[in-house]
């Protein structure tokens, strides 16, 4: 069936569960042929909000209670990721707000501020909800599900990403700084990474028959959030290569060749099965990250091979 990519646009929270991942990730290859601007992707902001507080998550509990052990240990790992990764990324943004060369893209990113804290409310609510926790306010939480992740993930969100924004505070007029912020931000996080675990996460949910649960509803509304995100990111870049290849091109694919083994060891499970279990294998995942790493690289008009 063809994606309505306007309904899509449109949709509710309670209408996200009629619509596959897949077809919400086709928006970013529909601006890939026909860039948005700024104010448009402002725009589809405005038109596209959602609040975790619509969400139930009673369905989600009842599944939570039956699941077994290795489906619980599974859910955990990819949620403390998330989770713990959507607090970062909302730490680190406001640098990227006070570094806009424009003011059409400080107000652009001064809505993923938004979305990215709404986000985090999102995995917040879910783990009271549905796992159940003593924590009493969110730090403690973050604390408690800080994952006990490899040596990828941690490099990147607590080592490449506060770095780029640390930079950006220091000096908001630094431009090399802002085009490796948005590469290791937009490109690395978000498409590479976040928008890959989603999609595999929601097809799973998706062949179980659990598209009327809060979280298939909310986790494809962040979905749909982190597709803006993308489409920014990719304009930025894509405007920098075209304003100066020989300055931003370079800069950006050593970026790239720098995090790329920080992606695969960010996607790599302590235990294998959390993704054979659920009808998938790594090298399926790894092969989608990098397919849709190519895609975007493509619009931003630079291969990794140059
Ligand atoms: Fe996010
Ligand atoms: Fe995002």
């Amino acid at each position: 069936m063809a994606a309505n990519l306007d309904h899509i646009g449109r949709a509710s929270l309670k209408e996200l569960g009629d619509i596959r991942i897949d077809d919400v990730l086709s928006f970013i290859d529909r601006g890939i042929e026909n860039m948005p601007s700024y104010m448009d992707l402002y725009r589809r902001w405005e038109s596209q909000q959602w609040a975790v507080a619509d969400l139930d998550f009673t369905l989600d509990r009842e599944d939570w209670l039956k699941a077994t052990e290795l489906e619980r240990k599974s859910t955990l790992w990819s949620h403390r990721l998330f989770f713990n990764g959507e607090e970062r990324v909302t730490s680190t943004l406001a640098p990227f707000v006070w570094a806009a060369p424009t003011p059409e893209i400080e107000i652009f990113l001064s809505t993923q501020m938004v979305d990215e804290a709404r986000h985090t409310v999102f995995f917040q609510r879910w783990w009271h909800e549905v796992v159940g926790t003593e924590a009493k306010d969110l730090g403690t939480l973050l604390a408690e599900i800080r994952p006990q992740a490899n040596e990828g993930y941690n490099t990147l969100f607590y080592d490449r990403l506060p770095s780029a924004a640390q930079r950006l505070a220091s000096n908001p007029k630094d431009i090399d700084a802002f085009i490796e912020g948005v590469t290791i931000y937009h490109i690395i996080v978000e498409a590479t990474i976040a928008l890959t675990g989603q999609r595999f996460e929601l097809e799973s949910m998706r062949e179980l028959g659990s598209t009327d649960r809060g979280f298939y509803q909310g986790f494809t509304a962040v979905a749909r959030d982190e597709s803006r995100h993308v489409s920014f990111g990719i304009k930025v870049l894509q405007e920098a290569v075209r304003e100066d290849a020989g300055r931003f091109a370079p800069l950006i694919q050593k970026t790239l060749v720098d995090c790329l083994p920080l992606v695969t060891g960010t996607l790599d499970p302590p235990d294998p099965r959390y993704i054979t279990e659920f009808g998938h294998t790594e090298s399926e995942i790894l092969q989608f990250a990098f397919e849709s790493l190519n895609k975007r690289l493509r619009a931003i008009g630079i291969n990794l091979a140059a």
